[in-house]
Order: structure tokens, then sequence, then C-alpha cells
């Protein structure tokens, strides 16, 4: 059993693990299989995660892959009871949990497809993180992917100045809460006294402390507080992975390695340093200051070429979470058209071909359209350009490439049935729910008791009736008349709006 508090720590505090879409085997199957390393079958692989918390990386992908297995184990036994809870809820019958020291991980369990270990590696003593990569190397399937996330230098260099400080002064006090409370009272302390300064540090502290205003409180503990907290860089990381027989492969997602597009002046910068891959990632690392890496390992001898295959994609599934912000647009002339993307972004293409692509992933959305559903859209091309395109489509961040379709329906049905995992999320009042494609949603006015009542059984009759029930008690409120009749006119309204943020949401399988 490790010492330095951990195992205490998350017992007292247990860590409310979410969703890293960037570890859902789908994700790590599309950009192995661009790397030219073809994972096993998302559908029936094997998956171990290594720290898995309360469950909310492990369970989400469970359900929406009833044929694969999961293993989660955790040091903490308080968290492990909390993920069992759920998955009992939930009636999974392929997750197994167990409340063990990663150092104990019995040498029989087996071989893994998938591996993920986040949040972890730079959390725990040097045994225990030389551990963690053992366990790869040993229990990593032939072809199979693991993810190990970590953070880095030198942006830890920046923000190490102040986990010190707030670490210094919340070691003077005793229980979590005084240590969090006065970790978040030295940040403003510490911001207000160089607010007049124009330096380089004031802006550091300015940030990090706008920064942990919007931390959740055990999140600031085990980020800031707890003992460890070891960044490395990326090449002293290669080393460990080379020591036992591991190499890298990319992050994920692959756009935030060395491959991908990166703006402004960054990309011609990495043209003019040594070409290298390994190279060229640690080198972006120091131009972009990065704080965190989302690293994708494999076993040396899986990686035959390190290079990207664009023609890979020839045989994927892909999704893109876009609005045409002209649906009417002629996508044949070469009119210039923007397109929003998910994060916000807005992206502008005359390029027929382009636009073509970009329409026919916005209509298949909420579900992915495959490689000859794209090919069609495009229109008079081959499929190599189609691929390249693709490929810088992936690299650029707008498109995500998979390897299976997940469970989503096209269209809303007359019962529409939602994602359980959700749904469970939405009954114990949560108002940011995990979809199937393994993505935060935050819902918006009663759209979580909506959700929680999709259970395939309701049409929109009986959902609105049971909306009524629920107004009527007190348990949610629209803000709707008193009289019944012009109450249900506002529930019916609300309803179809509704379901179709839930289905845009990939919330909807049913
Ligand atoms: C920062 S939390 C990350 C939780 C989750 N993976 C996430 O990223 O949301 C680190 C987790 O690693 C677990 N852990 C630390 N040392 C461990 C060990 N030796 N064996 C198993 N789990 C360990 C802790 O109990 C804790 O739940």
């Amino acid at each position: 059993m490790p010492g330095d508090g951990i195992l205490d720590s998350y017992e007292e505090t247990p860590y409310a693990a979410g969703s890293h879409w960037e570890t859902h085997p789908d994700s790590m199957a599309g950009v192995a299989a661009i790397l030219g390393v073809a994972a096993p079958d998302v559908r029936t692989c094997r998956v171990l995660e290594i720290g898995c918390a309360t469950g909310g990386n492990i369970l989400p992908p469970a359900v929406a892959l009833p044929g694969a297995k999961f293993v989660g184990i955790d040091l903490s036994p308080r968290q492990i009871e909390m993920a069992r809870r759920v998955a009992e809820a939930l009636g999974l019958s392929n997750v197994e949990l167990h409340a063990m020291d990663l150092m104990a991980f019995p040498a029989d369990a087996g071989q893994f497809d998938y591996v993920i270990c986040h949040g972890v590696y730079s959390w725990v003593p040097e045994s225990v993180r030389s551990k963690i990569v053992e366990l790869c190397a040993r229990h990593l399937a032939p072809r199979g992917v693991a993810f190990i996330s970590f953070n880095t230098y030198p942006g830890w260099h920046v923000r190490g100045i102040v986990r010190d400080m707030m670490a210094f002064h919340a070691g003077r006090f005793e229980t979590h809460q005084q240590k969090i409370a006065e970790a978040r009272r030295i940040m403003s302390i510490a911001a207000e006294a160089v607010s007049d300064r124009e330096t380089i540090f004031a802006k550091i502290v300015a940030d990090e402390a706008r920064e942990i205003v919007d931390q959740l409180d055990y999140y600031v503990l085990h980020e800031h507080l707890d003992a460890i907290n070891r960044p490395f860089h990326f090449h002293e990381f290669q080393r460990q992975l080379e020591e036992f027989g591991l190499t890298y492969l990319s992050e994920s997602p692959l756009g935030s390695s060395a491959w991908g597009r990166h703006g402004g002046k960054i990309q011609p910068a990495l043209a003019q340093l040594p070409p290298e891959p390994l190279a060229q990632e640690q080198y972006l690392d120091f131009l972009t200051n990065r704080v965190f890496r989302r690293s994708l390992v494999c076993h040396r001898g899986a990686l035959v070429e390190r290079r990207l295959h664009p023609e890979a994609l020839a045989g994927m599934q892909f999704s893109a979470m876009i609005r045409a912000q002209n649906p009417l647009m002629d996508v044949r002339s070469t009119e210039p058209e923007r397109f929003e993307t998910g994060n916000g972004k807005t992206i502008s293409t005359n390029n027929p071909i382009m636009k073509g692509m970009l329409v026919g992933l916005s209509q298949a959305w909420p579900n992915a359209a495959s490689f000859n559903d794209i090919r069609a859209a495009a229109g008079d091309v081959d499929d190599a350009a189609v691929c390249g395109m693709l490929l810088e489509f992936v690299l650029s961040g707008i498109v995500t490439a998979h390897g299976v379709a997940l469970p989503l329906v096209s269209a809303i049905s007359r019962r529409p049935r939602g994602f359980d995992y959700a749904r469970l999320q939405a009954s114990d009042g949560l108002d940011v729910v995990t979809n199937v494609r393994h993505r935060s949603v935050v819902l918006e006015g009663i759209d979580p008791a909506v959700l929680a009542l999709l259970d395939g059984q309701q049409d929109a009759a009986q959902i609105i009736a049971a909306l009524e029930q629920r107004i009527e008690a007190g348990e949610i409120d629209i803000g709707a008349p008193a009289d019944p009749a012009q109450r249900r006119a506002a529930l019916e309204n609300y309803l179809p709006p509704c379901l179709d943020r839930l289905h845009r949401g990939a919330l909807l399988v049913g």
C-alpha cells in the first residue's frame, strides 16, 4: 500500500470521476488506425481502467458497448463502492470493479485490448508510476492501445508556482474543507497583491486564480494539495515507455499531437525544427507551454512505421457536431459557406467537395457517417482525395474517426429511449450528463426531467402527463401558468425542441 496519504485523501474526499471522451476505446481505436495500428474490435474488446475512482469514465462505455468487458480498479474502497452502486442500478453484467492497489494487480488477470490510466501517473510515487507502465506492457494485447495522461513541462513550471503556494499555505490547516477554502483564499489574496503590476508573474497569478474559481473542490484538493504531483517532459515519458518495450503512439485526440494542425505561427515554427515525430512532440510542448498530455501507447512491435496512414480512413466512420449556417446552400457552387462546429468555432470553405462532405457529416449527426456516405456526399472525387480531406478534418479537430457505429437513433422515435447512464444521472438531479459518445452534455431547463422519463415505453402524451405530475408535486418548474390547460400547452410546446436537443446531444438510443 503506498504511503503519502493517497488512500486517506481519496477515502475522505472522493474524486467525482467524469467521462474523458479521449479514453473511449472507440476514440483510441480511431487514432491508432490512422497511425497504422489495427486495434482490436471495440464492440467485443476487454478494457482495464487503472484508478477508475467513482466509475464515471468506465461505466458509460460499458452501457454503450454491452458486448465488451470492463475491469476497473482503484485503491479507494469508498470510491469503488460508489461505482458499484451505479453499476448495480444500471444492471450492468459486463463490469468488474475491484478495490485494490495497482501494485498488487494479479499477474494472471489476462490481456486487455485497451488500458486506461487517466489522472494517476503524475499523482503517485515513482514505484507505482513504473508499475503502471509495467502493467501496460504485461497486460496489453499485442495490438492493444493504452491511454496514460500526465502533467507535463514546460506548462507545469509555471503552474507549479501557484501549486507550491497553495500547498504550503493549506498545509497549515487540518481538514480537507479548511485546506480547500484556504487554498482558494490565498490565490485571491495573491491575485489582489499583484493586480497593480504589469509583470509576467502578475499575469500568471491572475490566470491561475481565475481557473481555480471555476474548479470544483475535489479537483483543487487532489490536483494542488495532495502530496504528489510530478510533471514530466514528454521525452522522459517516452524513455520510460521504451524501458518496458512500449512506445508512444499519439495524443488522443490526434489533432493535439504534433501531427495536428496548430494555428497561428506554431506550424511554421515546428517546420524549422528537427522533423522526427517524437522530437516534434517535445518541441510542440515547448512552443505551446503544454500542461497536460493524453498519450496513447502501444507495444513497440505494433507500430510498424511512425507515420500517418490516410488510406486507413477508407474503412472508418466519422462524426462531427457541425451545423451549416445556410442549410439551403448550393453545395456544388464555389460560394463560400460557413459551418458551426461543436466547440463554438466556425469554419468556412468555398470548396464544393469539402462543402459536400461537411453537409454529409452535419446531416448524419449525432450518428457517424460511413466513408461511403461521405464519399457520395463529396461528389466526383476519388477515394484517396476523400481520405486526404478527412484526415485534414481529423487533424484540425473538426471530425472524429471511429471504428464502430455506436447505438444512436437517426430520428426521434414515437417512444424515445434515452441513454441509460445519462438517464440515471438526470434522475439523480444532475444537469451535466454523459452521452453515448462519452462527452459531457449540459442540459437546460427541465431537459433532465424529460431525459429521466425516456424509458422507451412512453409517448409524448404520457411524457407530458408525467411532467405535469412532477410540476404539481413541486419537483420541477417551467415557470408555466398554473392553469392546467395553459400549462399543458406550454409543455406541448416544450417537448419537441427538448427531444431535438437530447437527440443532437447524442442521448437517444431508441
Ligand atoms: C486524480 S484521481 C483520477 C481519477 C480518474 N481516473 C479521473 O481521471 O477522473 C487518481 C485515482 O487514482 C487512484 N490511485 C492512486 N494510487 C493508486 C494505486 N496504487 N492503485 C490503484 N489506484 C490508485 C486514486 O484512488 C484515485 O481514485
